[in-house]
């Protein structure tokens, strides 16, 4: 397999109203094997870095390296039949005319070095047993389910054992079921082929299941990159904390031992550059926010009004308001609690880390969101 190195990625579109700045120096490196992600909202920039990578797009600057072969800079540019890669696009763009054979022999059957009809029949039985579909290689490829589709799409992709597998959000296109399955039979797909793999998507919970890293892109840049680990527990930014997962924000002037927030003071860990008297934001995940019906007089315990105790099977998503904040929280679903009570939140301290206060702000939180527990 490969390792990739893109590096100061840049790539602007041409367009009526200008010049779109859609990729602004971006820079990443994935180990041979691993399961790297670009995440991020609708128009960040992802698709660009991937078909640049692909060699669908001529990027303006910076390089892209396979192992030591440069794809492209330095004034070289691979065309993308001789990049040695296989890619999955959002609609699978699967031939309808074509059976499942003729789909997954395609890149066999065009290109330089031509397999032989025997070669092909090989390598096509192969790729479709990796993906479970052996067995239906005379069916017309629109009479597969959309998992079908999707693994035939993969099947096509990984049929000239690529050192790169490219995966532009190939399961947005399936339902919620469905999708959950096809995420844990990719993944298993991966670790077991071990192919050097970028996959592009807006979904954070597929970032996180999927990855071994996660770069969490924004405006044509890479904010953060780590472990998925590493990524939801410590972001680096207020955008990365409201982007992956759900965060209740608390802005306040940093104090002695914490920041001024909720009315009194929030005890929090502190990075070594933040003083008194500067912004901070502690970013509070709601598995980390304690529920209770009754205060214990503990360190980082505020009263409030449950607004919201939705059951979600699991557990209790809870919304309480404490004075003007609303609190994000998850309880477990066997505690009794009921919309409108006067409830004690905690932020244990060993949880509470500030940041800087970059400005960022979450999206507004609905009060109306599942079923109520009444
Ligand atoms: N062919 C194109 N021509 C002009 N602008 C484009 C083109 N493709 C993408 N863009 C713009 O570039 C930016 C990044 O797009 P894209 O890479 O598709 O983002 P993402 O995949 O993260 O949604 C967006 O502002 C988008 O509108
Ligand atoms: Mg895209």
């Amino acid at each position: 397999m490969a390792m990739l190195t893109v590096a100061s990625l840049r790539k602007t579109y041409t367009t009526d109203r200008g010049g779109v700045r859609a990729v602004q120096g971006v820079s990443f490196t994935v180990e041979d094997g691993r399961f790297y992600t670009l995440l991020g909202p609708s128009g960040c920039g992802k698709t660009t870095t991937l078909r640049c990578i692909a060699g669908l797009e001529r990027p303006e600057g910076g390089t892209i390296q396979l192992d030591d072969e440069v794809l492209s800079g330095d004034g070289r540019f691979v065309p993308p039949y001789d990049r040695d890669l296989g890619m999955v696009f959002q609609s699978y763009a699967i031939w309808p005319h074509m059976n499942v054979f003729d789909n997954v022999a395609f890149p066999l059957r065009v290109g330089r070095a031509r397999a032989t009809s025997a070669e092909v029949r090989k390598r096509v039985e192969e790729a479709l047993a990796l993906v479970g579909l052996e067995g239906l290689e005379d069916r017309p490829a629109p009479q597969l389910s959309g998992g079908q589709q999707q693994r035939l799409a993969l099947a096509r992709a990984l049929v000239r054992k690529p050192r790169l597998l490219l995966l532009d959000e190939p399961l947005s296109n399936l339902d919620a079921k469905l999708r959950e399955r096809m995420r844990i039979e990719l993944r298993e797909l991966q670790r077991r082929l071990g192919i050097t793999t970028v996959y592009v998507t807006h979904d954070q919970g597929e970032a996180l299941f999927l990855s071994h890293r996660v770069a969490v892109m924004h405006d044509g840049g890479i904010v953060q990159e780590g472990t998925p680990r590493e990524i939801y527990r410590d972001p680096s930014t207020g955008f990365a904390a409201d982007f992956v997962g759900n965060a209740t924000f608390l802005a306040g002037d940093v104090v002695e031992d914490g920041i001024a927030a909720l009315g009194g003071r929030v005890r929090c860990s502190m990075p070594k550059d933040l003083r008194p008297g500067e912004k901070g934001l502690l970013v509070l995940r709601p598995e980390n926010v304690v529920v209770r019906g009754a205060p214990e007089r503990r360190p980082n315990e505020f009263g409030g009004k449950l607004e919201i105790a939705a059951f979600l099977g699991d557990h209790l998503d809870c919304i309480v308001a404490v004075g003007d904040t609303l609190v994000r929280a998850r309880a477990h679903p066997s505690v009794q609690l009921r919309r409108g009570q006067d409830v004690w939140v905690e932020f244990p301290v060993e949880h509470c880390v500030a940041m800087r206060d970059d400005g960022w702000r979450p999206r507004a939180l609905q009060r109306s969101f599942g079923e109520d527990e009444e």
